[in-house]
């Protein structure tokens, strides 16, 4: 299995915090580690450089403690980038952020016209968009993707208020893999994904709800949380080699590895 080395943006969690809930998992009353947060953070990102990856980073904000999910920022294929528009006010003013940064780096700028949470719900498996819905990125934001990028859109309707966003249920191993929890997706979405990934690893719900499925995967290193531990051995079964990351303090606010970092993918040359 090849390796592609690949180019990530990242937003160190200065400022993470939990003082609101807008999934399951995040309980405002629960304390939270700054400190340990970014040493996690930091641990992940030096994964990254020891496979060879680049890490670019973005300046965190005050105010706004789930920066951090960059995957959320925005989805960057081929040289162009579609900004992002939040379903919760909360996170709103990350938006003209991430977009302000797409903009200094030289990316084609492409703006939203729906709701739609970046990476966190859609994800490019070969040459398929599959794209979440359900909770967050709106169903109508599809065919705008499907328009600004050119690839068909795979429409995926999550169904589990805990995988409230695509990265959180399923994860692009390679051009073509997937690995998904397949409870997490309606049945005729579950039919789709049987359809187009015949092979796909299968992940328990135990992995899931320690957000293994929240990997990131450059085609032969999986990264992925230590706690993950069932879904690992299924990969290296197959041939992945999988490097586990502890970043529960961060999963604190529902997010995991993949949730930290947004792929920027270049022209097809060079991604
Ligand atoms: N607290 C954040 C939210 O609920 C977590 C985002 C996780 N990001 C992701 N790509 N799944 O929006």
């Amino acid at each position: 299995m090849d390796a592609t080395s690949q180019r990530f943006l990242m937003c160190r969690p200065t400022y993470f915090a939990v003082d609101y809930a807008i999934n399951p998992w995040m309980d405002p009353t629960a304390p939270v580690d700054v400190d340990l947060a970014v040493r996690q953070w930091e641990q992940l990102r030096q994964t990254y450089r020891d496979l060879g990856h680049t890490v670019e980073e973005i300046a965190p904000v005050p105010g706004l403690p789930d920066m951090v999910f960059a995957a959320n920022g925005g989805t960057v294929i081929d040289g162009k980038a579609m900004a992002v528009q939040f379903r919760d006010p909360q996170r709103a003013d990350e938006a003209p952020a991430y977009r302000a940064w797409f903009e200094a780096a030289g990316f084609e700028m492409h703006d939203p016209k729906h709701v739609n949470e970046g990476e966190g719900d859609i994800l490019l498996a070969g040459d398929v968009l599959l794209a979440g819905t359900g909770f967050r990125t709106a169903h109508a934001s599809h065919a705008q993707l499907q328009e600004v990028f050119g690839y068909p859109v795979v429409t995926m309707q999550l169904v589990d208020p805990r995988f409230y966003h695509l990265d959180t249920a399923l994860t692009v191993l390679d051009e073509r893999t997937v690995a998904y929890l397949p409870e997490a997706f309606s049945p005729g979405s579950r039919a789709v994904l049987r359809r187009l990934f015949p092979d796909a690893v299968h992940a328990t719900l135990a992995d899931a709800e320690v957000f293994g499925l929240n990997a990131v995967s450059d085609g032969r290193h999986v990264v992925l949380p230590a706690q993950a531990t069932g879904l690992a051995a299924k990969l290296r079964d197959r041939g992945y080699e999988t490097i586990g990351v502890d970043l529960s303090e961060l999963r604190k606010a529902g997010g995991g590895p993949k949730c930290c970092t947004l792929r920027l993918r270049q022209g097809k040359a060079s991604q």
